[in-house]
């Protein structure tokens, strides 16, 4: 199949994933379009990093197709678009002497530059990236002396600088404050509308990503919602999405399965 430039960055049709023999993943269907901030949600264990991992090609699925760009196997025209920034990247060890502009540099480097000078162009990638994560000040401080959220926007640069389009990101909200959460969120926004890129990012913070994502998704082995992000069903919604049963006989008396469509939901 040719990849042409309305090919969405991901397709995923019917997709079952197996691990250790447990069905993890269950019929998932999924299509993300070109500059989506789409937000993956779920319980612990629903799934989320294995699809992460299986888009990225980390893990065999059982059942199904998943296509990038168009592409259902790596091919030049996809080669360097995906970025992953897994769960922990920022986590850099104190005793790793690197400044922000190094780490961002090393997302420039590939098979075929490797042992070679950096040349014009992946230094105007680097500078670009810290530009762009708002790191310029501290370019050539350590990373290990940065606050959480420049830590997180410094391993993003570094996937930026390699001139990713589609970026995934695990858990890039877990161990920073409020203040750098905010800032990281309105930097990720950033990317989609100014830079055209397209972000699948998993969070447990459903209040921080619905704020900043247009799209979220709840996965737990299926997709039980997919829709507007503003339209994310409240609690009692989801128990009944998840199939989770009232164990009160007065918690029927909150809203019902109600108006999924008008939510935009799936089941
Ligand atoms: N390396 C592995 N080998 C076998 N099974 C695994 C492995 N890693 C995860 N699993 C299982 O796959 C299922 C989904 O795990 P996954 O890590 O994808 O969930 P998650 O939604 O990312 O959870 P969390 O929110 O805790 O990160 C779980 O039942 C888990 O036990
Ligand atoms: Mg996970």
């Amino acid at each position: 199949m040719l990849t042409n430039k309305s090919s969405p960055p991901l397709k995923i049709d019917k997709l079952t994933v197996v691990r250790s023999g447990n069905q993890v993943l269950e019929d998932v269907c999924l299509t993300i379009n070109r500059g989506e901030f789409v937000g993956l949600v779920g319980p612990n264990g629903g799934g989320k990093t294995t699809l992460l991992l299986t888009i990225l090609g980390l893990l065999k699925y059982r059942k199904g197709r998943i296509e990038l760009y168009g592409r259902t196997k790596p091919s030049s025209s996809t080669f360097g678009k995906l970025g992953w920034v897994s769960q922990h990247a920022s986590n850099i060890p104190k005793n790793i002497k690197l400044t922000v502009k190094e780490l961002v540099q090393l997302g420039t480097l590939n098979s075929s530059n490797m042992f070679w000078p950096f040349n014009k162009e992946q230094n105007k990638q680097v500078n670009e990236a810290i530009e762009l994560a708002g790191l310029k000040s501290v370019e050539n401080s350590n990373v290990s002396t940065l606050s959480g959220g420049q830590r997180q926007r410094a391993v993003i640069a570094r996937v930026l600088a390699s001139k990713a389009e589609f970026i995934l990101l695990d858990e890039p909200l877990v161990g920073i404050d409020r203040e750098s959460r905010n800032s990281l969120m309105k930097f990720l926004d950033k990317l989609c509308h100014e830079a055209q890129k397209t972000i699948l990012m998993i969070s447990h913070d459903i209040a921080a990503i619905q704020q900043a994502s247009h799209r979220m998704i709840f996965l737990e082995e299926r997709i039980r919602y997919d829709g507007a992000a503003d339209c994310f069903p409240d609690l009692t919604a989801l128990a009944n999405l998840r199939g989770i049963e009232p164990v009160h006989e007065d918690s029927h008396s909150k809203k019902t399965l109600y108006q999924l469509e008008d939510m935009g939901g799936k089941q």
